[in-house]
């Protein structure tokens, strides 16, 4: 299935939507030949929405062989727009602007139930965004929804498979919105749902057995979700011809080593090297307090470590006469997409964050997640047994909790914000909020001080900063409104179990203007 980009946001949420429904989807730029799209065979075309005018000089149009391939097409909202003024329809400025939920009244006669409204309510609630409308569907298709402000609110032609809706049914606040879309694949286009995390992992041992051959692979582990399973997805693949690198540099949160030395070696079998860079790190911190010069050095310091291991293991593996060729990446397909639009290799993110890769390494690149957004990722994370702890782990920045130390990092600073960060992590999942949270950073005020009365005698000890914040990718966030009682037992306890600490603050700022973390 290809999801057209129109330049709106929607387009990802259009292809994660239709994964959803079962069926593989990729985005292709508008640009895309009617030739290019063909060559793709694929099943089914959805053209979402955007920003424009189709009749604004130098709007985004598609080229019109696309409509004439024989692949079932539904526009949304500008891309319906686009179909109707490209196929002889009509498309206006009414002036009756439709934004956020509305109610839309079906044709439930034409509708009929193979169509893409098939088996809806006439009257239901969708969510729009527009301002221009389709006043004039085009010759051939039947309009099969309005609003009080729109005449052709969604249309088809079934003998040509092609359709329309003005409103977003990716967006969850509308109503039937995925069943609008799930009608269109496997209704109008007959395509089965036969996609899932299961074949995804068949298809990429397969294709990384391809690539790979007998070659040696090296892959470095974060801790994180996307290197994680990535690793194992190779590992599975080829076995011990992958060898991963773990970088213990002390800025690690309670408990990740053991569960990446333990949990996650015991449940996919790989070879894992740990490099301890605790004491390097913590030297090269020493008397540093300003956040970018910390950043810096714990950048430096990794990418000096993670080189020295690498060296190691090429020249092990060259001694050997099987040199090391290729490097994995948990490269995601947001990655690949912002970066490239998913078409070709230029602009690929990913060549630029290899961890601590010098230029003239030459390796070649094994992507196992190219195609997959992070939810699919920790799918096919839990199919292949990982531990939980690591399957289901929010973001945490590579500087660790160098950056959650407003101060000079120290080891005795770092063991307090870890058994800090361990009771809030506990408390919030015992309270079910990992769904709604993004992540929550836990920070040590270390440069500040406030006095307390513990045990009946005066302290002067440092606070700690709740931060949690809800978000959909990080670049905008809300604080989440943890309940009353949760924050009151985790004050409790941080105050009670953490020595040094007789102060917890919550941090209630949206990004912008704060940033999640605080350096
Ligand atoms: P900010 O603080 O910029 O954070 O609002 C946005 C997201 O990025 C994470 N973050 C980092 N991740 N290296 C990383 O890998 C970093 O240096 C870094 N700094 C911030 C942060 O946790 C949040 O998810």
């Amino acid at each position: 299935m290809l999801v057209v980009d129109f330049g709106a946001q929607y387009a990802q949420l259009i292809a994660r939507r239709v994964r959803e429904a079962s069926v593989y989807s990729e985005i292709v730029p508008h640009s895309i030949t009617a030739a290019e799209v063909a060559a793709k065979n694929p099943v089914g075309i959805v053209l979402s929405g955007g920003p424009s005018s189709v009749y604004e000089e130098g709007a985004p149009s598609l080229d019109p062989g696309i409509l004439e391939l024989g692949v079932p097409v539904m526009g949304i909202c500008y891309g319906f727009q686009v179909m109707a003024s490209q196929l002889g329809g009509e498309v206006a400025k009414t002036g009756a602007r439709e934004y956020g939920s509305t109610d839309v009244a079906l044709d439930t006669v034409t509708a009929g139930d193979d169509s893409i409204l098939g088996g809806q309510p006439a009257g239901q609630t969708v969510w729009m965004s527009h301002g221009d409308s389709v006043v004039r569907a085009p010759e051939g298709f039947e309009v099969l929804a309005r609003t009080s402000s729109t005449p052709v609110a969604a249309f088809a032609d079934p003998s040509r498979g092609l359709y329309g809706v003005q409103w977003h049914p990716e967006v969850k606040h509308s109503t039937y919105g995925q069943q609008v879309l799930e009608n269109f694949l496997h209704r109008a286009a007959g395509i089965p749902a036969d996609w899932n995390p299961g074949n995804v992992i068949a298809d990429q041992v397969a294709a990384i057995q391809a690539q790979v051959g007998e070659g040696k692979v090296i892959c470095g582990l974060s801790g994180g979700v996307d290197s994680a399973v990535a690793a194992a997805l190779v590992h599975k693949a080829v076995g011990d011809q992958l060898v991963c690198i773990f970088v213990d540099h002390g800025l690690l949160r309670q408990d990740e080593r053991r569960q990446v030395e333990e949990d996650y070696v015991k449940s996919t079998g790989v070879r894992l090297v740990t490099i301890d860079a605790r004491e390097q790190f913590l030297t090269a911190l020493e008397g540093v307090s300003d956040p970018e010069q910390k950043r810096k050095i714990i950048g430096r310091e990794f990418i000096r470590t993670f080189e020295q291991a690498q060296a190691a293991l090429i020249a092990e593996a060259e001694a050997d006469g099987d040199p090391i060729k290729y490097l994995v990446q948990g490269t995601l397909y947001p990655d690949v997409v912002e970066s490239g639009g998913g078409t070709g290799t230029a602009n690929i993110k990913s060549h630029h964050n290899v961890g601590g890769l010098p230029e003239d390494l030459q390796f070649e690149l094994v992507e196992p997640l190219r195609t997959l957004f992070k939810d699919e990722v920790r799918a096919i994370g839990r199919e292949l047994g990982l531990p939980e702890e690591i399957v289901s782990r929010q973001p945490f920045p590579g500087p660790g909790l160098g950056i959650r130390i407003v101060g000079e990092v120290t080891f005795e600073r770092l063991e307090l914000l870890r058994s800090a960060d361990a009771i809030v992590r506990a408390e919030l999942s015992e309270a079910g909020l990992d769904g709604e949270i993004w992540q929550c950073p836990v920070v040590l005020l270390a440069d500040v001080r406030s006095v307390g009365v513990q045990g009946d005698g005066r302290t002067y000890g440092h606070p700690i900063v709740l931060r949690p914040v809800s978000s959909e990718d990080a670049m905008t966030a809300d604080w989440t409104r943890v309940p009353f009682e949760v924050l009151a037992r985790i004050s409790n306890r941080i105050t009670n179990e953490v020595a040094g600490v007789n102060r917890v603050v919550l941090d209630v700022t949206s990004k912008p203007p704060g940033t999640i973390e605080w350096e």
